[in-house]
């Protein structure tokens, strides 16, 4: 699955930002995306905050404008050159996310956003775990992902987009029940806020 404009988006970062751009009209434009996990949470300055899976920092340039605080990861040495060069303000660390190299305790938010869905179910169940050792206690992990559409009418756009850009672990996560992993591994979870027809969830997962 996926076509050739999957690996011809990661290569080049303006068409990665294009379809990202194209992408976000459906819940009112690409600032509005940024900031979906973030509403309604207290975050200043001071609070320290993980971008996971940050790619090149379009959401990372965000979160600094929150807090002086930030670090992205990401395992891709391109992404993180680009992140450095587009946001240099935050931190950067290159790892996978199923294995954060980070203390117990060491974050008050981890952000994810459009990253959840490239993993496989068992690396998924590593990453949550992970992201639950890094929080501190009352800390939160904001993400924002691809659901399964509630209106049938953002079916078809979301099957196109995952026939060209996306992987059989899009596929999978939209089977499976996010709230319900995040649960299991001692999260405090309330149902996803749903946008773009339910094509995208937003949840905020409280240790
Ligand atoms: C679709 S991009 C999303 C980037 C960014 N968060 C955004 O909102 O545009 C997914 C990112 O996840 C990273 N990624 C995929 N698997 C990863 C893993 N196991 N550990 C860390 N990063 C990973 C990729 O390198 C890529 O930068």
């Amino acid at each position: 699955m996926a076509t050739f404009l999957r690996t011809l988006s990661y290569r080049y970062q303006w068409l990665y930002d294009g379809i990202s751009r194209i992408a976000a009209l459906s819940v009112g434009g690409e600032n509005k995306f940024r900031q979906l996990a973030l509403q309604g949470l207290t975050i200043n300055s001071d609070s320290r905050i993980l971008d996971l899976c940050c790619g090149s920092g379009q959401a990372t340039q965000i979160l600094t404008k929150i807090s002086r605080n930030v670090t992205g990861l990401d395992a891709s040495p391109l992404s993180l050159q680009r992140a450095k060069e587009n946001v240099p303000q935050a931190n950067y660390v290159e790892a996978f996310a199923e294995n954060i190299p980070f203390a117990e305790n060491k974050f008050d938010l981890v952000h994810t956003s459009a990253a959840l869905h490239e993993m496989q179910p068992e690396q998924l169940q590593k990453i949550l775990k992970e992201v639950y050792r890094i929080l501190q206690p009352g800390g939160v992990f904001a993400v924002v992902d691809f659901h399964q559409p509630t209106n049938p009418l953002f079916v078809p756009g979301l099957w196109v987009f995952f026939w060209l850009f996306e992987t059989e672990t899009a596929w999978k996560l939209l089977k499976s029940d996010l709230p319900e992993l995040l649960r299991n591994v001692g999260f405090k979870v309330e149902e996803p806020k749903l946008y773009a027809g339910g094509s995208l969830q937003v949840i905020q997962a409280r240790k």
